[in-house]
């Protein structure tokens, strides 16, 4: 299975009662392990998560922190990019050259790097 038929899979199970608005995301690992997550809303609308980050908690939690590769598919005609708050999130466990492919309901799919996406990003290097 691609990793977008991954999100795909994990996206029926999205909870946003509100937005109404699905994602899936699905992550490979360099080890080669896949992790997915889905938006879940919250009736506190800030509290929502988005899939990125369930996908995110879903790694470390399976005890891995290097991303080779992402996948994202929202309820859009047009490809879903992550968030800006999901870019940081994933640049922290992603190197710039990572590909992010994003794709819309019809199949549109997009590819970014995570560089592409967040040029300039903040990093712990800048805390040394
Ligand atoms: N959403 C994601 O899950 N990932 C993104 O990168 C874009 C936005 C979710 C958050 C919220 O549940 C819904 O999409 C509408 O913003």
């Amino acid at each position: 299975m691609s990793l977008l038929d991954e999100a795909a899979k994990a996206q029926v199970k999205a909870y946003a009662p509100y937005s109404n608005f699905r994602v899936g995301a699905a992550i490979r690992t360099e080890k080669g392990d896949i992790y997915t997550g889905v938006n879940v809303e919250n009736a506190a609308y800030p509290e929502g998560t988005c899939a990125e980050a369930g996908a995110i908690a879903a790694m470390v939690l399976g005890g891995e922190t290097k991303i080779a590769e992402v996948a994202v598919i929202g309820d859009s005609d047009d490809p879903v990019p992550p968030c800006g708050g999901c870019r940081q999130k994933l640049r922290e466990f992603a190197s710039p050259e990572v590909k992010v492919s994003m794709m819309s309901r019809t199949g549109k799919v997009l590819t970014m790097t995570v560089g592409e996406l967040l040029p300039g990003a903040f990093t712990t290097e800048h805390m040394d």
